[in-house]
């Protein structure tokens, strides 16, 4: 008996999905996300549908609606994808002009299988980017639809009647998860008197989702499930566009960002910005959610492809410091959201530790530091302000093809500081960035959660 008992408690350990939820937010939030989802860290936000033809939402849409993706293929797109080094991806569905690119019953006629290019371009990018692999498979959601009758009625009504969540946004999202599988569900289109999370049924709809979809073990979603939900409600925080808070959060957050789509002239500025952002977002306990968007024949811009690529030959070159590490005790060197230095860690010996921990404790033998220097520093001079050294502390930087490069630091009041004058800029795989490892440092008993 004694043993059977011990087995079956084992197993719950184990079998997170045997977790009942209930529809109210207090069980729901009390889902943790699954671990891929932090240690993913960047995603590609693509947004496409018939707002990417030029004259949508004027009076010559009806004219230009022969939406074609002419020149999609769904594997250049996903390899365009994996260079960029993203771990996961979000590809709208459906936006707020209610077209799907999936078949959507509830969408007869206003789908892109109906009418533009008459293909399944939902299931194609999904059947692509999971044959490229090492990219979770995500989609985005719109709960309003702009045009249809039904939720215009709703809509009318404060969200007393709920027609349209009956009939089309409930369907859909059930279709999407039982024939999509997405490892992320990205919902928007969340405003509204009255459209709240109980017009939608979003927390019966997350109650499923959670407890007996396909995707119960692997889904993560974000928190715009309903009028006043985000940033209070759900899986991680978007909030709003753009979300990048000063500081550690307590709650795992995402930032969703979009590449700025500056001519040549502002090219290495942009890789720079991007990056930047990157490890802003990373070092404070956040995912990158970077958007682009294809013209409306399929194509990613070259100009967006090379800076996809120059991202991916960055963040390859940094995987170590990047992919499943946590938040440091410090996250930047002066507490302001312009510092030139940026930090993340990772622990040698994990055993005990909560995989949910919000960020890696400073201990000397088992500590490993990353700073990410995002600007050039004066004189050639890396100041590292919040790192005390020891008599083993060893200094590394990132170097180009996976080289690590041992450099010589000096003690200052308040860090160390490294002297990269005499390193030639072959050396360095990103001189918009660069990154040094940081080893053996003193412990230090500081919690960055106030
Ligand atoms: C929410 O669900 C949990 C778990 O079933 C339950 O214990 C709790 O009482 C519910 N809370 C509310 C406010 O209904
Ligand atoms: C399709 O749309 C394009 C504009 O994107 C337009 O130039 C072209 O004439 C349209 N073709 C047809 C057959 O309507
Ligand atoms: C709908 O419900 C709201 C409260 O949620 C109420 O204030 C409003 O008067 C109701 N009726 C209509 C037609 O909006
Ligand atoms: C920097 O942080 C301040 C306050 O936390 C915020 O108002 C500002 O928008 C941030 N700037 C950037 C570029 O994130
Ligand atoms: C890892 O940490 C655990 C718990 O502190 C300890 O028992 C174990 O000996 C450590 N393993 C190594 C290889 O240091
Ligand atoms: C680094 O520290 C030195 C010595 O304190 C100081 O003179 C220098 O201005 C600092 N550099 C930067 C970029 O802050
Ligand atoms: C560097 O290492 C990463 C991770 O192991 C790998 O993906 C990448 O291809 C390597 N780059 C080079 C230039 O060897």
């Amino acid at each position: 008996m004694c043993g059977i008992l011990k087995i079956l408690a084992f197993l719950l350990i184990l079998e997170p999905s045997l977790a009942q939820y209930t529809a109210n937010w207090t069980s729901l939030d009390s889902r943790p996300l699954p671990l891929w989802y932090d240690e993913a860290k960047f995603g590609i936000f693509v947004h496409w549908g018939v707002y990417s033809v030029p004259a949508f939402a004027n009076e010559w849409f009806w004219y230009y609606w022969n939406f074609t993706a002419i020149d999609f293929d769904a594997d250049v797109f996903a390899g365009i994808i994996k260079s960029s080094g993203a771990k996961y991806i979000v590809l709208t569905s459906k936006h707020h002009e209610g077209f799907t690119l999936w078949p959507s019953k509830q969408s007869w006629g206003w789908n892109a299988v109906d009418v533009g290019p008459a293909r399944d371009l939902l299931g194609e990018v999904r059947n692509a980017i999971l044959k490229v692999g090492g990219i979770h498979w995500g989609t985005y959601f719109s709960l309003l639809d702009w045009f249809h009758p039904l939720y215009l009625a709703d809509e009318a009504n404060n969200g007393n009647t709920s027609n349209y969540v009956q009939q089309v946004s409930y369907p859909q999202l059930l279709d999407l998860v039982n024939n999509y599988q997405p490892d992320v569900i990205w919902a928007d289109g969340d405003w509204g008197p009255g459209m709240d999370e109980n017009y939608y049924k979003s927390k019966e709809f997350l109650a499923w989702l959670y407890n007996e979809s396909p995707v119960k073990n692997t889904v993560a979603v974000n928190d715009r499930w309903g009028d006043g939900v985000a940033c209070n409600h759900g899986g991680y925080f978007t909030c709003e566009d753009h979300y990048n808070p000063g500081q550690l959060q307590t709650r795992k957050w995402e930032d969703s960002d979009t590449l700025d789509g500056a001519g040549p002239y502002g090219y290495r500025r942009t890789i720079r910005v991007a990056i930047t952002r990157l490890v802003q977002v990373i070092s404070k306990g956040g995912n990158y959610l970077l958007n682009i968007g294809p013209d409306s024949n399929g194509r990613v811009l070259p100009l967006f492809e090379q800076r996809l690529i120059e991202i991916g030959n960055f963040v390859r070159a940094h995987d170590e410091a990047i992919f499943k590490t946590k938040p440091w005790i410090f996250q930047n060197d002066d507490s302001l959201n312009t510092s030139s230095v940026w930090y993340t860690s990772q622990l040698r010996n994990t055993t005990g530790l909560d995989p949910y921990r919000l960020y890696n404790p400073q201990q000397q033998q088992n500590t490993i530091v990353y700073a990410f220097v995002v600007n050039w520093p004066d004189n050639n001079k890396v100041n590292l302000t919040k790192v005390i050294p020891t008599s083993s502390t060893v200094v590394n930087l990132f170097g180009a093809n996976n080289q690590s490069i041992p450099m010589t630091y000096t003690q200052q009041s308040g860090g160390i500081q490294i002297d990269i004058s005499g390193l030639s800029l072959t050396k360095f795989p990103s001189t918009d960035v660069f990154v040094l490892k940081i080893e053996y440092a003193a412990d230090q008993n500081v919690n960055p959660i106030g």
